[in-house]
């Protein structure tokens, strides 16, 4: 099901949150980050046990390695929509993407060591070898990816439903594992990935607060549009992750119920005149799960 368009594409984006607000927001996130970081030393290795890997097991832990180790693409987009070299920057608009910028190197450490750990355990476990893997890993990884938008609200919409997809996925892979190392590993990989969702959620929460009814059409722009990162690259994306979906008993839509909780918490705030617009577009969201 499709939300129609009803936005004029040229307008111009929505004004930006207030930089105090964002500075306090990506601070917390980035405090948070540390307090909670870890590494591949973390994970006890000694107790992997690889002969108790399903099929699908192996299948989706590939799977998300390709996934995972795209984060060079992921951060080259992010560095495209919000770039921070040029004089011709406005220098309100540069102070927002400052503190944009000291969340997203943060967010690319932590994806960069899920791109790690997967790798290390895809060696450890014997299901490849180091060079083979870096190459067939490279040969998804140098593929160009982008996303369609044009504007910061979209970019937050994009990946706080991604990245709430991403940590369903673990939380729901980790349930039929058995694997002791991967479990904990996949646990890891569920918590960080919250994380990422609660900074992104935060900042699409601000839009919709100041923007109300007019922060909506960019955000369904973004839901009409939706592919989960490397569906258009990857190949036989399709067939493959809809097998280990069905295998795990997981549908990416089911975090499109998180931008829609999101968008009604603010239907019945005070001086809410379009709360019956939101609230059209959150029940639109539900039915798109
Ligand atoms: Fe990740
Ligand atoms: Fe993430």
């Amino acid at each position: 099901m499709r939300i129609l368009h009803d936005r004029d594409l040229s307008a111009p984006p929505l004004p930006g949150p207030c930089l105090g607000e964002v500075r306090d927001t990506v601070a917390e996130s980035v405090q948070r980050a540390a307090d909670r970081s870890w590494s591949l030393a973390d994970l006890d290795w000694r107790r992997l046990r690889p002969e108790v890997l399903t099929d699908t097991d192996r299948s989706a832990v590939r799977f998300i390695s390709f996934i995972e180790d795209h984060i060079p693409g992921y951060l080259s987009w992010l560095m495209e929509m919000f770039p921070v070299v040029g004089e011709e920057i406005p220098v309100e608009e540069f102070c927002l993407r400052r503190e944009y910028f000291r969340f997203f190197v943060t967010w690319a450490a932590d994806e960069e060591r899920h791109a790690s750990v997967l790798t290390r355990y895809q060696t450890l476990a014997g299901m490849a070898e180091p060079d083979a893997l870096a190459r067939e890993l490279a040969e998804e990884c140098r593929k160009r990816w982008t996303l369609p938008y044009r504007e910061p609200l979209q970019a937050f919409t994009y990946t706080l439903i991604q990245e709430k997809a991403t940590q369903l996925f673990y939380q729901q892979f980790r349930r039929v594992v058995h694997e002791p190392v991967l479990r904990d590993l996949l646990n890891r990989l569920a918590r960080d990935e919250a994380r990422h969702f609660a900074l992104y959620s935060h900042l699409v929460g601000i839009y919709v607060r100041d923007h109300r009814g007019r922060a909506l059409a960019p955000m369904k722009e973004v839901l009409d549009t939706f592919r989960m990162p490397l569906a258009d690259t990857l190949g036989g994306y399709w067939r493959w992750s809809l097998r280990i979906a069905d295998a795990v008993g997981y549908d990416y839509t089911q975090a499109y119920e998180a931008l829609a909780r999101l968008v009604s918490d603010y239907a019945d705030a005070p001086a809410g005149e379009d709360a019956d617009t939101l609230l059209a577009f959150v029940d639109s969201v539900r039915k798109l799960a």
